[in-house]
């Protein structure tokens, strides 16, 4: 923004006009979806059906993420209506195996096709999880010290599952992928990554 006066200013001073620095109002929907079809040419059905948004991204599109109260309500219901539990009903698996996924960002991606290992949660690229792992992304909030700071709560192991397997119950047009609900993770892989922030001998928490 101040660069923006910055720059207006100087223009006023060199007798330049200064709409001439307004912002224009952007590309149209349209010309962007052209954009980004001819940037995938000759896609396959399955990547195809992946750059068509789902009725949760259409609505969050359409409300450029913040929409109604009763739009932010229909998507928390049909993002709970989604969430498969553990038939069990354990959902804490192996912290060791979470901080494994949490580190891998492997998976869906061109090259990873045939895929050669299981899928990671990249979780590191968006959190800040251990105090061990010094590279992370910041565009999540930090993680650490997740499950002491819930007292270890069944409710807070609940939320925790629920957030990773579909964020957008709790966050209605989240950032973070819906990992569960999208076929990223598998129900067991999620109980992993559930013990990385919620057992109390999980680094994240130590
Ligand atoms: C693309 C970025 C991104 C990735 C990857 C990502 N997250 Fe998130 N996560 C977010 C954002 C952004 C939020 C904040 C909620 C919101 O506004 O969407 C969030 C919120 C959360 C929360 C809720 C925090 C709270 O307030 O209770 C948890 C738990 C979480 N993430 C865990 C994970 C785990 C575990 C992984 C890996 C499996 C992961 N996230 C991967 C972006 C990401």
């Amino acid at each position: 923004m101040r660069t923006i006066a910055f720059a207006v200013a100087l223009a006023l001073a060199a007798g330049l006009p200064a709409a001439a620095f307004a912002q224009d109002e952007g590309p149209s929907t349209a010309e962007v979806d052209a954009v980004i079809e001819a940037a995938f040419p000759g896609l396959d059905e399955e990547w195809a059906a992946r750059l068509a948004p789902d009725e949760t991204m259409e609505q969050c599109n359409a409300s450029a993420n913040v929409p109604s109260d009763a739009v932010f309500e229909e998507i928390r219901a049909r993002a709970a209506g989604t969430i498969v539990y553990p038939d069990d009903g354990v959902l804490v698996g192996s912290w060791e195996n979470g901080e494994k996924l949490a580190q891998s960002g492997y998976g869906m991606r061109f090259s990873d096709y045939p895929p050669r290992r299981e899928n990671g949660g990249n979780c590191y690229a968006c959190h800040q999880l251990t105090p061990q792992e010094v590279s992370y992304g910041t565009l999540g909030p930090s993680l650490m010290g997740y499950g002491k700071l819930r007292d270890y709560s069944e409710e807070a192991v609940k939320a925790a599952y629920e957030k990773v397997y579909n964020p957008h119950m709790a966050f209605p047009c989240s950032m973070m992928p819906r990992f569960g609900t999208n076929g990223v993770l598998t129900i067991d892989q999620i109980k992993d990554i559930v013990a990385l922030l919620m057992d109390p001998a999980s680094p994240v928490n130590r």
